[in-house]
């Protein structure tokens, strides 16, 4: 394609290290589409003779259907996925394909091909996404009212319910979709059009190969349009926090299904066996979630290292843009759908974490706030009873709502019996009717606030 001002052909290692057809033969579709686009707009500004326009569109039709039935070759030789379409155009409809090529370069055209695949690749994560929090929706809904310990530094702290749990990932959730409509957003911007780097002389339209491809508006500098990253970058951002959420709840999942846990058994299908250990259900898609996001975060920061520092325009380091996107976008499309195939199936032991939010002195500090409430004692003096009636709850071997009231007046004697009323678990979860609190009826309703149902 390049070759007119050379003598010989590069040497074996040149053509391999240059090559990026073995990945870039993915976005074979946004090439052909962003193409199509190119040459309508080349015929109607009469820049190519409408027939040939015609001829080449055709011909890029025809290619389309041989690499949708036959796969693209990974011919080194022709270096990426422009010059192999356009040898296929070249095979399929002749000399005329050499007009494609009029007004552009395969900067403006890679940068166009790519956002068009980063544009669909956010398409289908939040599709994703959106299944993912109808599952956890689903989840809360039908545990708004089941108790769980809560923790913090993974100590049982107070009672909470499984269904403000699990919303709590619905708002990250939610935080992640609208990072990815925001990265959708601003980089829906088309290239095309902005040549090697400095524009073109021809007579070229862009504003309507942007219309054409689904662009709100062309790129304004043509400097930055074919050296700009950041919407891969944006991605990758996106991609890299979302995985830090479904990581998170993978370790959840992991912890939980454990025996010392024991507060949710995977179902089969999102369990796998020990080849020794028979009794063994092991939580590896959760684990491999876990780990995935390790990866895409590696993505993310592989991407900021080959743009840190390259002049402007395009410099061929930028080739390297693709594989991280690629593989990160595969990576996350798997933890989304794992996840979300393990809490539409996971049984949750609703007992177990009931008895583990009983037996760990979880209410504790609804005895401190009543003190405070009920007998007006100031708040730091109430910690220190409380935490003397813990320890006698400790010694005795019974919950802190087991203790008579002659040790809890023992203790202070400004303890009366009403104080049973929020030692249970249940009286302390639906006393925290605080907004955004784990009330069973406040998880129920930021659920119908999740769906958009009037309140
Ligand atoms: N394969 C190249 C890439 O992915 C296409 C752009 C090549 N441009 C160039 N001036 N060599 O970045």
């Amino acid at each position: 394609m390049w070759g007119g001002r050379f003598a010989e052909g590069p040497a074996a290692v040149m053509r391999e290290i240059n090559a990026s057809i073995p990945f870039d033969k993915r976005m074979w579709r946004q090439d052909i589409a962003g193409s199509r686009a190119h040459v309508a707009m080349l015929g109607a500004q009469g820049i190519v003779a409408a027939a040939d326009a015609a001829a080449i569109d055709a011909g890029l039709g025809r290619v389309a259907a041989h690499y949708a039935a036959h796969g693209v070759a990974e011919d080194l030789a022709l270096e990426d996925i422009h010059m192999q379409t356009e040898a296929r155009l070249a095979d399929a409809i002749g000399a005329v394909a050499g007009r494609l090529h009029t007004a552009r370069s395969r900067n403006d055209q890679v940068a166009t091909d790519f956002r068009l695949w980063v544009r669909d690749a956010i398409d289908q994560v939040l599709a994703a996404l959106a299944a993912f929090d109808a599952a956890l929706l689903a989840r809360a809904e039908q545990h708004a009212g089941d108790v769980m310990p809560g923790f913090t530094h993974l100590q049982s702290a107070q009672p909470v319910t499984l269904g403000h749990h699990l919303m709590a990932y619905h708002e990250m959730v939610a935080r992640d979709l609208s990072r990815f409509r925001d990265a959708r957003a601003r980089m829906n911007a088309c290239p095309l059009g902005s040549a090697a780097l400095a524009g073109t002389g021809f007579p070229v339209d862009r504003h309507v190969t942007a219309a054409a491809l689904g662009f709100d508006a062309p790129t304004r500098n043509s400097l930055d349009a074919v050296s700009d990253r950041d919407f891969a970058l944006d991605y990758l951002a996106a991609a890299a926090q979302c995985s830090l959420h479904l990581s998170r709840l993978a370790e959840e999942f992991v912890l939980w299904a454990s025996q010392p846990f024991g507060f949710v058994q995977l179902s089969d299908q999102w369990s796998t066996g020990s080849s020794i250990m028979p009794q063994k259900r092991n939580p590896d898609a959760a684990e491999l979630v876990r780990g995935h996001s390790g990866r895409i975060t590696g993505c993310l920061v592989s991407l900021m290292m080959t743009m840190k520092g390259l002049p402007l325009a395009y410099s061929k380091d930028m080739q390297d843009d693709k594989p991280p996107v690629f593989e990160a976008h595969d990576l996350l499309a798997l933890s989304i759908a794992a996840m979300t195939g393990m809490v539409e199936s996971a049984t949750f032991r609703t007992d177990r974490m009931r008895a583990l939010a009983e037996s760990g002195y979880a209410t504790a500090t609804d005895l401190a706030d009543w003190l405070v409430r009920e007998a007006g004692v100031p708040f730091r003096e109430a910690h220190h009873i409380t935490g003397r009636a813990v320890a006698a709850a400790e010694t005795a071997g019974v919950r802190l709502d087991q203790l008579a009231i002659d040790d809890l007046t023992a203790i202070d004697a400004r303890i009366d019996a009403r104080v049973y009323d929020v030692l249970s678990v249940d009286a302390s979860v639906a006393s925290r009717t605080s907004f955004g609190g784990t009330a069973p009826d406040n998880v129920r309703a930021a659920i119908r606030a999740a769906r958009g149902d009037k309140q």
